[in-house]
């Protein structure tokens, strides 16, 4: 990667209150909330207060279309790609009710894919689901992926960083196994846009997901669906709302026409508060940099990972950090307890099945990984 330079990390600090609370290293689950975020979900209110139902024709659809434009910045994505949706869940609902079965019933997914990937698929009675294993827990074989996708696959749908190893998948390869047997990709990058680089076009991605919850700092209820445009004007998706429409204030009942761009996966009217938080959340991503962010990430994962194996703690992590986004999974007996027995300590981690899961972001420290350390000594982890 090429040398960034870098902003003073430890100066970030300063817009997160939680920071100077709680040593934070819960990213993966919820991003931390600025100052700049909260103050964003003001001026919503602000406006709301002041306009009333113009602050919708006057300000906000303009927020809308500006969350959009800056999703596609972030993405490299090219103008009019990106919409918005109240969740991955229904984001993935508009383009499964989209796709023809017909010929291509299969959907290949993983077992270490966020599940509401595969439930979407497996709750539909004309598809057949194909749910790739792992043997570790940590990552599944690009072979198997090769194996499974054929004439018969419509999609391969699977993640960016996987939420419970923080693996990065090696997408431009799955994308380039599914265009070889006519399959589409669906990417997850919910856990990976913000603290890895993604750019959809020169990945080849048909559809990219992600959304403010975690590494990009905007909270609850906004995720952006990316839809590659030549691929956008051909999916008529069945799960819609006068958002697609092409001319939405024509408020004509009769005739339905889908918007050309991204907009024809779009539904109904979006949680204002949720985009403006959004939108200040990416803002601060972009300004710091995601290569910038990416190269500290580096720094602070092997460092984490270091004094957590000098403590004995077992990890399921892969073994090039290179191919490791920002999430480190300790292996413990009862890791509902030690969460606990961490945040009575105002030390903030999450767990997944058998694992404590500890995800630091730009704004933790080597401090913050210390404190850890010395709180984990103090807890019997393989109890
Ligand atoms: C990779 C991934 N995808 C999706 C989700 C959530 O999906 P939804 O927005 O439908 O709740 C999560 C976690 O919350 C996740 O980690």
């Amino acid at each position: 990667m090429a040398e960034v330079s870098a902003p003073n990390w430890s100066e970030t600090r300063a817009e997160f209150p939680t920071l100077a609370r709680k040593i934070y290293l819960n990213t993966c689950s919820l991003g931390a909330l600025s100052q700049r975020v909260r103050a964003a979900v003001n001026r919503h209110l602000d406006l709301w207060e002041e306009y009333g139902a113009s602050a919708w024709y006057k300000i906000w659809l303009g927020e809308c279309s500006a969350l959009r434009a800056s999703t596609e910045r972030l993405l490299n994505a090219p103008a009019g790609s990106v919409a918005l949706a109240p969740s991955v869940g229904v984001a993935l609902s508009s383009i499964a009710s989209a796709l023809d079965y017909r010929q291509r019933p299969k959907i290949v997914t993983t077992a270490l894919d966020f599940p509401t990937i595969p439930y979407q698929w497996l709750a539909r009675p004309d598809t057949d689901v194909v749910i790739l294993p792992s043997d570790d827990g940590i990552s599944v074989p690009l072979e198997r992926f090769a194996a499974a996708i054929d004439e018969r696959t419509a999609l391969v749908a699977t993640t960016h960083v996987l939420f419970a190893s923080g693996t990065i998948q090696p997408i431009d390869e799955i994308v380039a196994l599914a265009h070889a047997k006519g399959a589409l990709a669906l990417i997850d990058g919910y856990q990976a846009a913000g603290q890895v680089p993604v750019d959809v076009q020169a990945s080849n991605i048909d559809m990219y997901l992600t959304g403010g919850l975690k590494w990009l700092l905007g909270g609850t209820g906004i995720v952006e669906l990316y839809v590659r445009p030549e691929l956008a004007r051909t999916l008529e998706p069945t799960v819609t709302g006068w958002f697609a429409h092409a001319n939405q204030f024509a408020f004509d009942p009769e005739h339905f026409a889908y918007a050309p761009d991204a907009r024809r996966f779009e539904i109904g009217t979006p949680a204002l508060a949720a985009v403006y938080a959004a939108h200040a959340g990416m803002q601060i991503i972009l300004e710091h940099g995601v290569a910038a962010i990416r190269q500290r990430e580096l720094e602070l994962v092997a460092d984490l990972v270091e004094r957590l194996r000098a403590i004995g703690c077992r990890l399921s992590i892969s073994a090039d950090l290179q191919q490791h986004g920002g999430i480190v999974m300790i292996k413990a007996a009862d890791p509902a307890r030690i969460v606990k027995e961490l945040a009575e300590q105002q030390i903030i981690v999450d767990h997944r099945p058998g694992h404590v899961r500890v995800s630091p972001y730009f704004y933790n420290t080597e401090d913050d990984h210390a404190a850890l350390v010395a709180a984990l000594q103090r807890c019997d982890i393989t109890a």
